[in-house]
């Protein structure tokens, strides 16, 4: 549908930084956001030209007014459209014979309450004439840089180095007053609304190249294509921050696979923020907290971090912070710890957290904090400070920044925490403005440097490189596929699930299909007793409930009382099922049980899912997810993060199962739901056995949703 070929970042321009803007609907009525955006444009100072436009209006807050666009002598950058939403259509029509670029639609009513069909015609009719639309449904563009406050928030945000995108107008605007109280400074603020046309991706993409913003803070309630937005996030050179609301399962109910029904939103988004390299954050306050650490610090690149404390307390608070958000302390090396000795009284700590003590002055702090921020074992430093009445608040967080200037080092990061009263609040403000990130509590300091361990973390993961295997016999797979769709089915038998996972290379069972008793003995001599019997039937998804299957079947006169009574059960089950026969199948030894599986998510395509089996999948739902593809790494870090994972590390003297084989089969299983996307829509291959490290692992259940054509 987009038919712009003119240059996209180009137009952005005209968007986040237009040199001219139209207000159509602009209003002398005051309350009316026709009124509110002219008056913010005026009082933001902006230096480029404002145009109201209205029909009925000759002056609107001392500025000519327009009766409409075309009258307009001048070049128009971008127009903000504060006029209902059946007028809107016709006012894209004329921008874009104005020669218009960015179309900023503040207006509501479009897709948000179904009118998706006015929605497409506006961002078709723009496109036409080459305009980008930001929104429909939007607060508007702010900028502190670029003195512009094109929207109905109240005023520019407090200044600073981030900037935010958020997907909810109403909470963009509280965001921005919040940004005064809670100190945490941004240079611009996007409203993003309906993304009819520029998308969270594109904004991403323009915010990367601009030279105000050093941390893109999102607010997102969903993607229309996560993969762009995968694909951008891993190219940005900046810190990403992402908040993301609702998170309750979707689509869970109609899942025809236990990984369908696993799949809830928050899992899947949460592992595609990783893959994106992007930092997460849990709540409002958390995203304020870490976007000011991410806009004002470097990554914290090594797992050594160092607490200087002049009280005991927030020390113990700040190690126990520390464990909980995934960066331990460890004591700090000898050397360090006698020269921090040096800086402190013969009562203090230099272990870590190091302790100078409530007797500590600013000097102490400085000696203490120029002396860890320059030796190589520190990577990260996080400074507490108590309010105590033989120390000066100010004079500590100047001390503070005259060290780590002193130190000469700029790529190791550092936070700070103060407890106490105003003078501390008046501190930490200072601390903030000379870009040294300052919190009012030591849990608070450690989480903001958790965020720069997680942005270091995640950027590493992007080096991971994508596992091509070799073998693959693809036209073995489409053609199972082809047979199953050509009989009318839109799933597939578990005789032939596994057929297209062994085309895949995944390690499968050996399985004959018997059609008579007879042939159901010669099958299991062929295999070897003892055997395992199921029905196939494309109409009997869960086999056991049917009572169609029997395990640990030890000679032939067992085979053919099982062939009998399977067939009798499953006819029972269901009367009209169309049985194929029974699966004659090797009974794998046992193994740890684990599941593999797929979703090709609305959002995010194919994503791959691994648990443990059993209880741990169905009462524990202890599972974890990836879009696809997998990188070798990354299946490593899925069999590592699951609850279970000491199980199969090998707990309570268990011998370590084979995980190397395990991780191999996640990307070989991620591979082959990419490559098949077009046809797979869910799949699970549960249970697969794991046995002992060298000696692999065994699918032994397998199925697959074809999607429906
Ligand atoms: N060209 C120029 N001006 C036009 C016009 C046109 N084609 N059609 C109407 N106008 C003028 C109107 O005359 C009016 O000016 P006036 O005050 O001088 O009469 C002005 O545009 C606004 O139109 P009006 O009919 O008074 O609408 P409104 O101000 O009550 O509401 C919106 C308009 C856009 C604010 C409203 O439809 C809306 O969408 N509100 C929700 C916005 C929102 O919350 N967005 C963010 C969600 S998070």
């Amino acid at each position: 549908m987009r038919r712009n070929k003119v240059d996209k970042s180009k137009i952005l321009d005209s968007i986040f930084q237009p040199k001219s803007i139209a207000v159509v609907g602009a209003s002398a009525t005051p309350g009316k956001i026709g009124y509110t955006v002219v008056k913010n444009l005026i009082e933001s100072k902006y230096e480029g030209k404002v145009y109201p436009i209205n029909p009925s209006a000759t002056e609107i807050l001392g500025l000519k007014c327009y009766p409409s666009i075309e009258e307009v002598a001048g070049e128009i950058d971008a127009a903000v459209i504060t006029t209902p939403a059946k007028t809107v259509l016709g006012i894209t029509e004329q921008c874009g014979k104005k020669g218009v670029k960015g179309f900023i639609v503040i207006t509501s009513g479009f897709g948000e309450v179904g009118d998706h069909e006015l929605e497409e015609q506006i961002v078709e009719t723009a496109n036409r004439f080459g305009m980008r639309v930001l929104g429909p449904n939007i607060v508007g563009v702010l900028s502190n840089s670029g003195k512009m406050n094109a929207s109905f928030a109240p005023f520019l945000p407090f200044n600073g180095k981030a900037a935010l995108v958020s997907q909810s107008g109403a909470l963009l605007i509280a965001l921005d007053a919040a940004s005064y109280t809670r100190g945490v400074g941004f240079d611009k603020l996007v409203s993003i609304g309906n993304m009819s046309d520029i998308d969270i991706a594109d904004t991403i993409e323009w915010l990367n190249k601009d030279d105000q913003t050093f941390c893109i803070s999102l607010y997102v309630e969903g993607f229309k294509n996560g993969r762009s937005f995968i694909d951008v996030c891993k190219k940005a050179q900046k810190p990403i921050i992402a908040l993301k609301a609702g998170v309750s399962a979707h689509g869970a109910a109609a899942a025809a696979s236990h990984t369908g029904s696993l799949a809830g939103a928050a899992k899947i988004y949460g592992s595609a923020f990783q893959q994106a390299g992007v930092v997460q954050a849990t709540d409002l306050d958390n995203l304020f907290d870490r976007t000011l650490a991410l806009s004002l610090q470097p990554s914290l690149r090594g797992e050594h971090l160092l607490i200087i404390t002049n009280g005991g307390g927030v020390g113990v608070l700040a190690t126990d912070a520390a464990e909980r958000y995934g960066i331990p302390l460890t004591f700090a090396p000898e050397d360090v710890q006698a020269e921090l000795k040096k800086h402190m009284p013969d009562f203090g700590s230099a272990k870590n957290p190091v302790d100078i003590t409530g007797q500590a002055g600013t000097e102490w702090y400085v000696d203490a904090v120029r002396y860890a921020m320059a030796h190589p074992w520190v990577d990260g430093l996080v400074v507490l400070y108590c309010e105590t009445a033989v120390s000066n608040p100010q004079e500590i967080a100047e001390g503070i920044h005259q060290a780590v200037l002193e130190s000469g080092i700029k790529d190791k990061p550092i936070t700070v925490s103060y407890v106490g009263g105003e003078k501390s609040d008046n501190a930490m403000k200072w601390l903030v403005e000379h870009g040294i990130p300052a919190y009012a509590a030591p849990d608070t300091a450690i989480n903001a440097m958790a965020a720069l361990r997680e942005y270091a973390r995640v950027q590493e993961m992007l080096n991971d490189k994508e596992v091509i295997y070799d073998g693959v016999d693809r036209e073995k797979a489409l053609k199972i596929i082809a047979d199953a769709r050509a009989d009318g089915r839109d799933s597939l038998t578990e005789v032939e699930a596994k057929q297209v996972f062994a085309a895949y290379g995944l390690p499968i069972t050996q399985n004959y299909l018997a059609k008579t008793e007879d042939q159901a003995v010669e099958l299991a001599q062929k295999i070897g007793y003892p055997v395992v019997m199921k029905v196939v039937s494309p109409d009997i998804l869960h086999k056991s409930d049917a009572g169609g299957v029997k395990v640990n079947v030890k000679d032939e006169q067992g085979v053919r009382e099982a062939f009998k009574t399977i067939m009798a059960n499953s006819k029972a089950y269901k009367a009209n099922a169309n049985i194929h026969g029974i699966v004659i199948q090797e009974m794998a030894p046992w193994g740890t049980e684990v599941i593999l599986g797929s979703v090709n998510d609305a959002t995010f395509g194919p994503t791959m899912m691994f648990g443990l089996g059993g209880i741990f999948v169905e009462v524990l739902k202890d599972v974890t997810f990836r879009v696809t593809p997998v990188s070798s790494n990354q299946a490593t870090r899925m069999i590592g993060e699951i609850r279970g994972a000491p199980i199969l590390a090998g707990a309570r003297g268990e011998k370590p199962r084979d995980r190397d084989a395990l991780a191999k089969t996640i990307c070989q299983y991620s591979n082959m739901v990419l490559d098949l996307a077009d046809e797979i829509t869910e799949s699970d291959a549960n249970p697969v056995l794991v046995y002992e490290n060298g000696q692999g692992l065994k699918v032994v259940d397998a199925r697959i949703i074809l999607k429906k054509k």
